[in-house]
C-alpha cells in the first residue's frame, strides 16, 4: 500500500493530514464525569495507513468519532489538512462495523445514498455508484435489495457508500469484526489490493480494530491505546514488506510485541477516576446528539432507532435490574453507552421504563412485558406503541383511513422529510416497519413499497 497510493512529492515523511493535538473526552455521569481520553495526540501522514489498538472500551471509537467531526473532543484540538474539525467532514467517510442498508433501497440506491447529501447531479451519482460497486466486487448485485446479500455482501455495501464519495481520509471502525473469519480474510485482502490501486485517491486511512493480526497486516503504523483513562500506550511503524506473511519470524515478532504491550500494567484501575469537570457543556449536547433521541423535532418524539429484538432483549436484561446507573450497565454489558441510550429511550417512550438521574428502571408494565409468553407482548407492544410512538400512531390511522388499508411507503417518507433529514427520515422509517411488523399492526412489502393495515386493525 506504502507503495503505490502513497507518498506525493511531499516532505520525507509525507504531509500530516490528519492531527490529533493533545484532546482529552469527558463525558457526563450522573455522579461527576468519566475521562474517557486523556492526553492523546497523534498524527496520521499522507499516504498513510494507521491502526488503533486497544481493548474494548479504551475508547478508540471516541477517538475516531472525534476525527471524524461526528463528536468533539472536551479538550485539546482535531485538524484535517490544516483545518480544525468542527463537524463531519466530506472528504471523510466511515465504515461502521455494520451499515443501516435501507431495506427498500437496492444496492445501487443504497450506495448512492453516500452522495446524497452533496449536491452531485443525479446521472453522476449513478455513474459514480455503479463504479464504486464494480470496485468493491459488487457487480451483478446492483439491483439487489439488502435482504437478499449476505453479512459480507451487505459489509461491502458499507464501504462502497463510503468510498463512493472519493473522500481523502478513509476512517473504519472494527470493520471486519462482525463478518465470519473467512469472509473478513476475503473483505481485508481485497480492500488491501484496492486501496494499493490507483482508482482511489484516498491520503489516508484510519482503521480501527482490536484485533492483533489485522492491525499488523493492514497498517503502516500501529498506535496502542491503554484504557481507563485512554492514553497512547505505544505508537510504531510495521516495518515488513507488502505483500505480508503471516508466518514469517518478523510479522509473528510484531504480534508478540503488541500482545506484550496490551496486555501489560499500566492501565489504571477503575473507570469513575475521571473527574474532569470542564466542558461538562459540550459533552453533555454531543450525547445528547448522539443517542439521537433526546432532542424532539417539530412535535414530535422521534422512535429510538432500535430493533424490536433489541428492545425485548434489553427488558430481558432490565428484569434483573433494580434501580442501575445506565453508564455503568453499558459496561456491564460490554456495550457502548451510545447503543444503550436508544433502547433505554424506546422502554422509556413507551411506558416500560423510568429514567431519572442516569439511572434507570422497568415499570410494572415493562417488567409484565419482558415475561409474557410472546403474543400477549406483542398485544402489549402494540398497544404501547399506539399510545406512546406518535409515528406508529398516524401511520396505523393514515391506514385505517384509506378505502384500501393501504398506503404508500413514499407517502410517509415524504412527511418524515418535514421533520428530519434524509437520513434520519429514512431512518425513522425503517425502525417504524420494524416496530409495526412486530406489534402486528401494519405489513410492509418492499418490493411495492406499500404498507397494508394488518386485519385486526381495520376498524
Ligand atoms: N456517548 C457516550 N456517553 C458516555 N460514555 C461514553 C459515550 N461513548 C463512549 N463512552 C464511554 O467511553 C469509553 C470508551 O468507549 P469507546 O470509545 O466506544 O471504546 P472502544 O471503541 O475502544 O471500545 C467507554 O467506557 C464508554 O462507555
Ligand atoms: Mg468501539
Amino acid at each position: 500500500m506504502t507503495a503505490t497510493y502513497t507518498q506525493p512529492e511531499a516532505t520525507e515523511q509525507g504531509d500530516v493530514i490528519i492531527w490529533v493535538d493533545d484532546i482529552t473526552k469527558a463525558f457526563p455521569t450522573p455522579d461527576g464525569s468519566h475521562l474517557v481520553l486523556d492526553g492523546v495526540s497523534l498524527e496520521v501522514r499522507d499516504g498513510e495507513v494507521l491502526a488503533l489498538l486497544g481493548k474494548s472500551g479504551s475508547g478508540k471509537s471516541t477517538l475516531l468519532r472525534c476525527i471524524a467531526g461526528l463528536s468533539y473532543p472536551t479538550t485539546g484540538d482535531v485538524t484535517l489538512r490544516g483545518q480544525p474539525v468542527t463537524g463531519p467532514n466530506p472528504s471523510t467517510a466511515m465504515v461502521f462495523q455494520t451499515f443501516a442498508l435501507l431495506p427498500w433501497l437496492t444496492v445501487q440506491q443504497n450506495v448512492e445514498l453516500g452522495l446524497e447529501a452533496r449536491s452531485v447531479a443525479s446521472d453522476e451519482r449513478a455513474e459514480r455508484a455503479a463504479r464504486a460497486i464494480d470496485l468493491i466486487g459488487l457487480d451483478g448485485f446492483a439491483d439487489a435489495y439488502p435482504r437478499e446479500l449476505s453479512g459480507g455482501m451487505r459489509q461491502r455495501v458499507g464501504f462502497a457508500r463510503a468510498l463512493v464519495t472519493e473522500p481523502d481520509v478513509l476512517l473504519m471502525d472494527e470493520p471486519f469484526s462482525a463478518l465470519d473469519v473467512l469472509t473478513a480474510e476475503n473483505l481485508r485482502s481485497e480492500l488491501i489490493e484496492l486501496l494499493a490501486s490507483d482508482e482511489f485517491v484516498i491520503r489516508a486511512v484510519v482503521v480501527v480494530t482490536h484485533n492483533i493480526e489485522e492491525a499488523v497486516t493492514l497498517a503502516d503504523r500501529v498506535v496502542v491505546l491503554g484504557s481507563n483513562p485512554g492514553k497512547i500506550k505505544a505508537g510504531f511503524p510495521i516495518d515488513l514488506p507488502r505483500p505480508r506473511v503471516r508466518t514469517s519470524d518478523a510479522f509473528i515478532g510484531y504480534l508478540d510485541r503488541i500482545y506484550a504491550i496490551l496486555t501489560r500494567g499500566g492501565d489504571s484501575v477503575g473507570g469513575e477516576a475521571g473527574s474532569s469537570e470542564s466542558d461538562g457543556r459540550a459533552s453533555q449536547e454531543s450525547v445528547v446528539d448522539r443517542a439521537g433521541n433526546t432532542s424532539t423535532i417539530g412535535h414530535d418524539r422521534p422512535l429510538p432507532v432500535v430493533t424490536v429484538d433489541g428492545i425485548a432483549g434489553f427488558a430481558d436484561i432490565m428484569l434483573a435490574e433494580r434501580d442501575r446507573s445506565i453508564a455503568n450497565l453499558a459496561a456491564d454489558l460490554g456495550l457502548d453507552i451510545d447503543d444503550l441510550f436508544p433502547l433505554v429511550d424506546a422502554l422509556e417512550l413507551l411506558g416500560f421504563a423510568e429514567v431519572s438521574n442516569g439511572r434507570t428502571h422497568l415499570t410494572e408494565e415493562g417488567a409484565r412485558y419482558a415475561q409474557a409468553p410472546i403474543q400477549e407482548a406483542k398485544r402489549q407492544f402494540a398497544q404501547a406503541a399506539l399510545a406512546h410512538a406518535q409515528l406508529i400512531r398516524v401511520m396505523v390511522s393514515t391506514l385505517q383511513r384509506s378505502a384500501s388499508s393501504r398506503a404508500k411507503g413514499a407517502f410517509f417518507l415524504d412527511m418524515l422529510r418535514r421533520h428530519h433529514n434524509e437520513q434520519h427520515a429514512q431512518l425513522q422509517l425503517v425502525t417504524a416497519i420494524d416496530w409495526g411488523r412486530y406489534a402486528e399492526l401494519f405489513e410492509y412489502d418492499d418490493r411495492r413499497d406499500e404498507f397494508t393495515l394488518v386485519a385486526a386493525q381495520v376498524s
